[in-house]
């Protein structure tokens, strides 16, 4: 099936772009009924624009609870046909009056292995704690932050003279190519949820036996 699917970015929008791209080479069956920002200076709305698709904005300011913005949100989508909806870096907290009209049909990506480092500067947070391996998470949205069940996640190494840009550089990368296979996942029926498991049907298993580090164990610990 083709998913309708709603984009909401408050940023320069490249998760939207490898979306849109994906969907232009007909490797993702959806068609991107609106490109929705917070914000109006956000290049996300530009890139759309330039591909032909729809845009709309929809200040926070301009609303004075968090319950109309998003009543807002759920009616402009909705108009536009909207059936499901990616936070392609969203920056701002959905209510129930979002969530439930769209339940279980919003999806989210965040630059961590949640549960680790959720909220914002995910990739400066790591960058400091000194972690070895960071990465990033597809997930459902729920009313917690960075908090569903995770679809796809993707693990990059994490170097000691890392800062926040050159990690979350090494991060986007994997973001691209995680969050259109996450949708088309959706798109083609074949995520299921069980509690907070996530089940793929027909998704490939990594052998029980593989694993990463990083540094790379040596010898004789290799063994
Ligand atoms: C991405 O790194 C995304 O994971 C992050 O914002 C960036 C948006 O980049 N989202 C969050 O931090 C959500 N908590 P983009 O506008 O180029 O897609």
């Amino acid at each position: 099936m083709t998913i309708a699917l709603g984009v909401l970015l408050s940023g320069s929008g490249s998760n939207f772009q490898a979306i849109a791209d994906r969907v232009l080479a007909g490797e993702l069956d959806a068609d991107i009924c609106l490109v929705v920002s917070n914000k109006p200076d956000a290049y996300g709305l530009e890139r759309a624009r330039s591909m032909g698709i729809p845009t709309a904005c929809i200040s926070h300011r301009d609303f004075p609870e968090r319950e109309t913005f998003d009543q807002e949100l759920v009616r402009t989508l909705r108009e536009a046909g909207v059936q499901w909806v990616a936070l392609a870096g969203f920056m701002r907290i959905l209510t129930p009056a979002f969530l439930t009209p769209f339940a279980g049909r919003v999806v989210n990506i965040h630059p961590a292995l949640l549960p680790a480092c959720p909220g914002i500067h995910a990739q400066a947070q790591q960058a400091e704690y000194g972690v070895r391996l960071a990465g990033c998470t597809v997930h459902f949205v729920d009313e917690k932050m960075d908090h569903g069940p995770i679809i796809i996640q993707a693990a990059v190494p994490a170097f000691a003279t890392d800062n926040a840009d050159s990690l979350g550089a090494r991060i986007l990368e994997l973001e691209h190519r995680i969050y259109p296979q996450a949708l088309q996942w959706i798109a083609s029926n074949r995520v299921r949820l069980q509690g907070r498991q996530v089940i793929i049907d027909g998704a490939a298993r990594s052998a029980a036996s593989a694993w990463w580090t990083n540094p790379p164990l040596e010898p004789p610990f290799t063994t």
